[in-house]
C-alpha cells in the first residue's frame, strides 16, 4: 500500500468525516486530584455523530482560516488519518500551541500513521516558538497511552476553555 502524508485544502476538510472513526474502548481514564486511574467501561463507538460533525465542522473551518496546519495521511490516495495543528497560542504566558484533531481510521491504527502526524505537528509547533504542545485527549486507555508513549503527560496548568468544553478529557502536555 502506498501511504503519502500532506497538507490538507480547505475543500478536502469535508473529507475528514470518511475516516473510520469507530472503535470500541473497554477501559477509560479518570484524573483525580493529580492522579490518573483506570476503570472499566465499555463503549462500542460506531463512528463519527452526526452532531459531533456539525459542530466539529465549524470548529476546524475557524481554525484553517485562522491559518491553523491541516495534515492528511493518505493510503492509496484515500484520507486514512488527519492531525490538526492550531496557531493561535494559548497558556498563561501565551506559549502553548493546541494538537486539535487527531485521528486515524480504524483499520490504519497501530502502524505508525498516529506518531508520524503528531510528531510532524510537534515540530510544526516548536518551529513556531511554542514551549509545549496541549492535548484535550479522549480518556479512552488507547489513546491515553498513545500519547504517554510519545512523551506526553499531564498538563500542569489546565486550560480553563478547553477543560470547560471537554471536562472529562484527560488533558496532556508535550513540552518542546
Ligand atoms: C490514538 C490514535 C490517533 C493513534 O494512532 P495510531 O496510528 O494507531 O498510533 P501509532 O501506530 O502511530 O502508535 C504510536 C505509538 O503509540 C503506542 N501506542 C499506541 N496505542 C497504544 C496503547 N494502547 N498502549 C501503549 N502504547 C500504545 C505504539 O506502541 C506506538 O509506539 P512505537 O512507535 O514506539 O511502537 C488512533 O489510534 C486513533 O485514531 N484512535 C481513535 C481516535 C482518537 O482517540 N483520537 C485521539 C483524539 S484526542
Amino acid at each position: 500500500m502506498n501511504v503519502m502524508n500532506r497538507k490538507l485544502d480547505r475543500a478536502e476538510l469535508a473529507d475528514i468525516w470518511s475516516i473510520d472513526r469507530s472503535e470500541v474502548i473497554d477501559r477509560v481514564y479518570y484524573h483525580y486530584n493529580g492522579e490518573l486511574v483506570l476503570r472499566d467501561e465499555h463503549y462500542d463507538v460506531p463512528g463519527w455523530h452526526p452532531g459531533q460533525i456539525k459542530k466539529d465542522s465549524e470548529v476546524l473551518l475557524d481554525c484553517f482560516d485562522a491559518g491553523g496546519s491541516f495534515q492528511g495521511a493518505f493510503a492509496d490516495d484515500k484520507l486514512v488519518g488527519v492531525c490538526v495543528l492550531e496557531n493561535r497560542f494559548i497558556g498563561r504566558s501565551s506559549d502553548q500551541l493546541q494538537l486539535k484533531f487527531l485521528h486515524v481510521s480504524r483499520q490504519h491504527r497501530g502502524s505508525g500513521l498516529g506518531r508520524e502526524l503528531f510528531e510532524q505537528a510537534a515540530d510544526k509547533a516548536r518551529s513556531a516558538g511554542a514551549r509545549s504542545l496541549y492535548i484535550s485527549a479522549t480518556p479512552s486507555e488507547n489513546t491515553v497511552r498513545f500519547y504517554q508513549s510519545l512523551g506526553c503527560r499531564l498538563v500542569k496548568e489546565l486550560d480553563p476553555e478547553l477543560f470547560a468544553l471537554e471536562p472529562e478529557d484527560i488533558h496532556l502536555e508535550l513540552l518542546l
